[in-house]
């Protein structure tokens, strides 16, 4: 038995893949563009285990998809591919139109000629799990209900609107031809191996450089945190109970305001690693032009996932956010790594001026 992973070399599908082999003998084919995101550094430890078969390559490449579907006869797919930075979407929307939303046909295309194929119980137990984002339903007001499953899609940028697209897609392959979908909606993740053009490696890492802190707009954005081990564990419970053309959303009940995210990390630095000049790090905090279109809260109502699969998160804001400031502290491999060469320009163009 074998699972095909799309994505697999990013934050959460890379933490997805040493997830699921370190609790399973399932082998799994490791599909991955390695665009900026994508990091063979994260999946280090899995070098010689016979388990994790790795293949450079695109989603959207249909004979590639197509060999190793024949191939490796795979009993699901989880796609995590995709161009995720929302910042990125608005200085050039292109490639998310290109992977998240043709490269999301694409996969599907491939993923149904393979399983109108099958016979028996491969063709009734195939899955095809998308994993999608909060971000498609759009902002909330501060008394806003958090979003459920049946809010209706307001996308507001160019990421948010390619991932709406694919959701869209996904839903339609199911009514349409029956693949046997599931879509996971989950809100902002953070732990281990995240790329650090997002907000909390981002400030741990500028923190740490004795960078400014840049806080987009007032600081008062709400976003629902969850520890990205605790994504893994819901989509592990997704696919293997959740109801055929269902989505799901995901979250951590964990709202905090940008600013206060910025300020607990301070305190955890200034707690693990005080700065010689006896200063705090939240001495360091910049307020810097907002994102344009910033959606100003996401909240995320998990009750089905709950209720209908007995999904829970394990970490709390408190507990997650301190696992992940000593990671960093701990990584500094990793960190050196993925911050060399394209990320500089990367940070250049959105914070230098
Ligand atoms: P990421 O940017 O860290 O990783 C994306 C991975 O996909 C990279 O390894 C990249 O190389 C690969 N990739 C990109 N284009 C590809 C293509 N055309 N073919 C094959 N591989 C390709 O993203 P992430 O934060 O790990 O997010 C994973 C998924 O989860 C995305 O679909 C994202 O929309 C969704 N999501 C993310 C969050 C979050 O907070 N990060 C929350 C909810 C949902
Ligand atoms: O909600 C789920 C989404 O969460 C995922 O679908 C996306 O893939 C993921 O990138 C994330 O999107 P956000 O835009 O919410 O994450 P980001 O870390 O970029 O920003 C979090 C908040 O912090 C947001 O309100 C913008 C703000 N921010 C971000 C950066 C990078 C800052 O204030 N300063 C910054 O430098």
């Amino acid at each position: 038995m074998s699972i095909l992973v799309t994505g697999g070399a990013g934050f959460i599908g890379g933490n997805f893949v040493l997830d699921w082999l370190a609790a399973s003998d399932e082998k799994v084919i490791n599909l991955d563009k390695l665009t900026y995101a994508g990091n063979l550094d994260t999946l280090r430890s899995l070098e010689g285990n016979p388990n994790h078969v790795f293949v450079r390559g695109d989603i959207g490449d249909r004979a590639l998809v197509g060999r190793l579907l024949e191939e490796h006869q795979p009993r699901a797919i989880i796609n995590f591919a995709a161009e995720s930075h929302v910042d990125r979407s608005i200085h050039g929307p292109g490639d998310f139109i290109q992977t998240n939303i043709v490269g999301t046909f694409n996969l599907l295309e491939s993923a149904r000629a393979y399983w109108q194929a099958l016979t028996g119980e491969a063709k009734s137990d195939f899955r095809f799990l998308h994993v999608s984002t909060d971000e498609v339903y759009g902002t909330l007001s501060k008394d806003d209900a958090p979003f459920s499953e049946t809010n209706p899609y307001e996308p507001n940028s160019p990421y948010s609107a390619s991932k709406a697209a694919s959701d869209h897609l996904v839903r339609a392959w199911h009514h349409t031809y029956g693949l046997p979908v599931l879509t996971t909606n989950c809100s902002n993740n953070y732990g281990p191996y995240h790329f650090p053009e997002k907000l909390i490696p981002l400030v741990i890492l500028n923190a740490l450089a004795g960078k400014p802190l840049p806080v987009y707009g007032d600081g008062q954005q709400i976003r629902d945190w969850l520890y990205v081990k605790d994504h893994c564990s819901a989509i592990r419970r997704v696919l293997a109970a959740g109801r055929l053309g269902e989505t799901y959303n995901v979250g951590g009940w964990n709202e905090k305001a940008n600013l206060d995210v910025v300020h607990s990390i301070c305190r955890i630095l200034d707690e693990l690693k005080p700065k010689a000049d006896g200063t705090g790090y939240a001495s360091q905090i910049t307020f810097v032009q907002d994102r344009p279109g910033h959606d100003r809260r996401y909240a995320i109502d998990a009750r089905k996932l709950e209720k209908e699969l007995g999904w829970k998160p394990a970490e709390t804001f408190e507990t997650g956010i301190r696992k992940t400031v000593a990671w960093y502290l701990e990584h500094t491999d990793w960190v050196e790594n993925v911050t060399s060469g394209s990320y500089q320009t990367w940070i250049e163009t959105q914070y230098g001026q």
